[in-house]
């Protein structure tokens, strides 16, 4: 450090989850980050496996079409990152919800299978399901996780055998109907056992309007009207609480957190959360948001997509860019009787 005096800028704003971020300014002399971040069980039909490929991305094949994000591995390495982040952003903990025990589990839409992994590591006593459009998880894992091809937006089966804990994470920009996929999972939850779902509030903010004008503002509204002409949640987490008591879920508890992007917060925490939030999105995740929807519903050329991406990703490392995002976990019990 070359005599860094750190200066404290505090945020003003009247919106409670995102007051009071203050802004590392000691990058200016020195900084320890710097800028730069430079056994299915379901049988594999060739069809599942048939991925599509387009515009130098690769997509699910099974319900082709339902899901907007890619499937190929430059993807997986984004969200076993974003994984950490979430890791990160609760101190290590998988879950928040009291569950005790809990001896059969799913995890809708489980991407990379990271959670469901981590989670039975944890819990070896659990039988563990992750679930997904995509047959894309690893094949050497825990006895205790198995993974399932599945559309959980259709009729579920699972009432017969319901679960102790359902789990749900990052379905923003992939599920159109949560109301009713909540009620699905009311009904295959047993009694007493509990549902979480962790999610974005999708749109950003900054409190100092510093995102005002800016490439990624564009890159968001570009993308989110996209999405939402298409029938997507883009925000589903402030919604969640509303959905969980309308199911009849009871003991509805909810958290609300602050995901800052990049390394601009003065907080140790915050720092290490934006820096783990800029990594993830550094992976291609510009593009991989961005491209099916762009082209499919807008008629975007791939290229204007890619640069548009670029100059959303450069204003993301600009640390007079305070953008940041809110976030929910929302956990609620089905009642005893
Ligand atoms: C943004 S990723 C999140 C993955 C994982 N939950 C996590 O937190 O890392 C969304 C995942 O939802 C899956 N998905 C989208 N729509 C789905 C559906 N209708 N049924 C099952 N999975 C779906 C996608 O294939 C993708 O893996």
């Amino acid at each position: 450090m070359t005599g860094s005096s750190t200066q404290e800028q505090t945020t003003n704003t009247t919106n409670s989850a995102v007051a009071n971020v203050a802004v590392d300014t000691s990058y200016e002399n020195d900084s320890a980050y710097g800028d730069e971040l430079s056994s299915y069980s379901a049988s594999l039909t060739s069809s599942v496996l048939d991925f599509r490929q387009e515009n130098g991305r690769r997509y699910h094949n099974f319900r082709d079409g339902s899901y907007l994000l890619p499937n190929d591995e430059s993807e997986s390495d984004r969200l076993d990152m974003f994984h950490e982040l979430c890791l990160q952003l609760l101190h290590q903990k998988l879950y928040l919800a009291p569950i005790k025990n809990p001896q059969r589990v799913i995890d809708l839409a489980t991407g990379t299978g990271i959670w469901a992994i981590d989670f039975a590591d944890q819990h070896p006593q659990a039988e563990v399901i992750g679930c997904d459009l995509s047959p894309t998880q690893p094949s050497l894992v825990p006895p205790n996780v198995k993974f399932l091809v599945d559309d959980i937006e259709s009729e579920w089966a699972y009432e017969s055998n319901p679960f102790d804990f359902i789990h749900a994470r990052y379905l923003a920009i992939s599920i159109k109907d949560f109301g009713k996929l909540i009620k699905e999972c009311y009904r295959s939850v047993k009694p007493g056992g509990w549902v979480e779902f962790q999610d974005w509030d999708g749109y950003p903010v900054s409190p100092d309007d510093s995102l005002k004008g800016t490439s990624l503002q564009r890159y968001y509204d570009e993308i989110y009207s996209a999405f939402e002409g298409a029938g997507y949640e883009v925000r589903p987490g402030p919604k969640l609480e509303q959905w969980f008591k309308e199911a009849g879920f009871v003991n509805v508890h909810v958290e609300q957190f602050v995901i800052p992007y990049g390394v601009w917060p003065k907080d140790h925490h915050l720092k290490n959360v934006g820096a783990w939030n800029q990594a993830q999105s550094e992976t291609n995740g510009f593009e991989a948001a961005a491209m099916a929807p762009l082209t499919r519903f807008k008629n975007w050329t791939k290229e204007e997509v890619v640069v548009l991406a670029s100059k959303a990703r450069a204003d993301g490392r600009n640390r007079k860019i305070h953008m940041m995002f809110n976030f929910y976990v929302v956990y609620g019990q089905r009642p005893e009787n």
